[in-house]
C-alpha cells in the first residue's frame, strides 16, 4: 500500500477543512440567501440546523473518512461491502462537486473582475447606483466573466494537481486568519455607517412573520453549502487526519469558523445596505454592490478594497480545491488515473459546464439551487443514516475516541444521527413540497 498523503498537525487540519467550509458560501451567498429570505428570522434558523444538523453530519462525514482511509467512494465500500446502495452518496456527490462548481468557479471569476477593478482604481469615484449598474453590466456580459473564470479553474486545478501538503494546506493556513482580520476591519467600518442601526436589526431582529417553508429549506441549503456538507468532501479530509486527532474538537472548530465568517460577512453588508439604499434582496450581486460603497467611505478604502478582492479570491479557490479534490479522488481511486491526468480530465469538464453557466443564468440558478436545497441535505440523510445504524454506537464511539480520551454526550449524538436528523431533513423537503 502506499502511504497517504496526509496533514501535517492538528492545525492543519482545522485550517484545510475550514479552508474548504468558507468561500463564496460565507461572503457572498450567505448574505444574499438571507436578504431574500427575510433577515432575523433566516439568521435564527439557519444557526439552529448549523448546530443540530450540520456539526453533526460534518462529524459523520470525517469519521467514514477517516475510519476507511479512503475517499468517499471506498470509503462505504470498505465499511459497508454488503450495501453497494450507499455507494449514491458518492455518485450524488461526484455530480454534485461538477455542478457547484460550475457555477462557483463563476463567482470565483467575478471576484478576479473586482480585483483587477478595485486595483485599477475604477470602483473608487462611483456613486451606489453606478456601482449596482456596473455589476449588472458585467455579470451579464459573457466574454470577460468566462475568461476569469477559465483563468479561475486552472489556478484551481494547479493547486490540487500539488497534492494535500505542499498544495491545500500551505495555501489556507496563512491566508485565512488574514481574511478574517479584513472582514472585522469592514464590519467596523460598516456598524459606523449612518442608518447602520437598521441593517443590525434586519440581521439580528427575526420577524416570524417571514418564516416559511421556502425559508427554512433555504436555511437547511446554506447549512449544508456552506460546511461544505454532503459531497463527500470532508471525508476525502477525514481520510487524511491523523488518528490522534480528536474529531469532535475539529468538526466544532470547523463550524464555529465558518458560521462566525458568515455572521461577520451580514455584520459587514447590511448596515451599509440600509446605509445607501441598496435592497436588500437584491440577490446574487448583493456583495459585490454593497461593499465598493463602504471602501468608497473608508480611510485607506482602495487598499481595503483590493485586499478584500484579493481575500475573497483566495477563499474561494481553497474551497474550489475541495470541490475538485473530490473528482480528482474519485478518478485516482476509483479509474486508477495518475493525479495530473485525473486533474487535468475534471478540471476541463467543470470548466465546460461553467461556460454554460456564463451563458445561461437560468442554469446559473437552478444548479445552485438544485445542489444546495436537494442533493447536498439528501446525501446528508444517507450520512447521518450510515453513521448512525450501520456503523452504530460501538464503532462510532470507538472512531471518535482513537485520539485516546472518552468523548461525552455520545448519546445524543447517536440520537441525533439515528432519528433527529434524518426525519428533521425529509420533514423540510416534504414540508417544502406542500405534502405535509
Ligand atoms: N463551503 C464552500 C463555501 O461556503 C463551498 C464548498 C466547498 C462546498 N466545498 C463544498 C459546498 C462541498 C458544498 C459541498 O463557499
Amino acid at each position: 500500500m502506499d502511504q497517504r498523503d496526509g496533514f501535517s498537525n492538528k492545525f492543519g487540519v482545522i485550517a484545510a477543512a475550514a479552508g474548504s467550509a468558507i468561500g463564496l458560501g460565507n461572503i457572498w451567498r450567505f448574505p444574499y440567501v438571507l436578504g431574500q429570505n427575510g433577515g432575523g428570522a433566516f439568521l435564527l434558523i439557519y444557526l439552529f440546523f448549523i448546530v443540530a444538523i450540520g456539526v453533526p453530519v460534518l462529524l459523520s462525514e470525517l469519521l467514514i473518512g477517516r475510519k476507511a482511509q479512503q475517499g468517499v467512494f471506498g470509503a462505504f465500500r470498505v465499511l459497508a461491502p454488503g450495501f453497494k446502495f450507499f455507494k449514491i452518496v458518492g455518485v450524488m456527490g461526484v455530480g454534485a462537486a461538477f455542478l457547484i462548481l460550475s457555477f462557483y468557479a463563476v463567482v470565483a471569476g467575478w471576484t478576479i473582475e473586482y480585483t483587477v477593478l478595485a486595483t485599477a482604481n475604477q470602483l473608487g469615484d462611483k456613486s451606489p447606483a453606478e456601482l449596482a449598474t456596473l455589476f449588472s453590466d458585467f455579470s451579464s456580459s459573457f466574454w470577460r466573466p468566462l475568461f476569469y473564470m477559465v483563468v479561475f479553474m486552472a489556478l484551481t486545478a494547479a493547486i490540487v494537481m500539488g497534492g494535500v501538503k505542499n498544495g491545500i494546506e500551505k495555501y489556507s493556513k496563512i491566508l485565512m486568519p488574514l481574511l478574517l482580520l479584513i472582514i472585522i476591519v469592514l464590519c467596523i467600518n460598516s456598524v459606523t455607517l449612518d442608518g447602520a442601526m437598521q441593517g443590525l436589526s434586519f440581521l439580528f431582529k427575526p420577524d416570524f412573520s417571514k418564516i416559511n417553508s421556502d425559508v427554512i429549506l433555504e436555511a437547511l441549503g446554506q447549512a449544508f453549502f456552506s460546511l461544505s456538507l454532503g459531497m463527500g468532501i470532508i471525508a476525502t479530509y477525514g481520510s487524511y487526519v491523523q488518528k490522534k486527532e480528536n474529531l469532535l474538537q475539529t468538526a466544532v472548530s470547523v463550524s464555529f469558523a465558518d458560521t462566525l465568517i458568515a455572521v461577520l460577512a451580514g455584520v459587514a453588508i447590511f448596515p451599509a445596505v440600509f446605509a445607501f439604499g441598496i435592497k436588500p434582496d437584491a440577490g446574487p450581486g448583493l456583495v459585490f454592490v454593497t461593499l465598493p460603497n463602504i471602501f468608497n467611505q473608508m480611510m485607506g478604502g482602495y487598499f481595503f478594497a483590493v485586499g478584500f478582492f484579493i481575500l475573497l479570491f483566495i477563499a474561494a479557490l481553497t474551497s474550489s480545491v475541495s470541490l475538485l479534490e473530490v473528482v480528482v479522488a474519485y478518478i485516482t481511486e476509483e479509474l486508477k488515473l495518475k493525479r495530473k491526468k485525473a486533474t487535468i480530465i475534471g478540471a476541463f469538464l467543470i470548466t465546460v459546464f461553467g461556460i454554460f453557466c456564463v451563458a445561461y443564468p437560468v442554469l446559473f440558478t437552478s444548479f445552485e439551487w438544485t445542489t444546495s436545497n436537494i442533493l447536498l441535505p439528501l446525501s446528508g440523510i444517507l450520512i447521518t443514516i450510515f453513521v448512525g445504524w450501520f456503523l452504530g454506537k460501538k464503532q462510532t464511539r470507538a472512531e471518535l475516541e482513537s485520539h485516546g480520551s472518552k468523548i461525552r454526550m455520545i448519546g445524543l449524538l447517536m440520537l441525533i444521527l439515528k432519528i433527529f436528523a434524518p426525519i428533521a431533513i425529509a420533514l423540510v423537503f416534504l414540508n417544502n413540497l406542500n405534502l405535509i
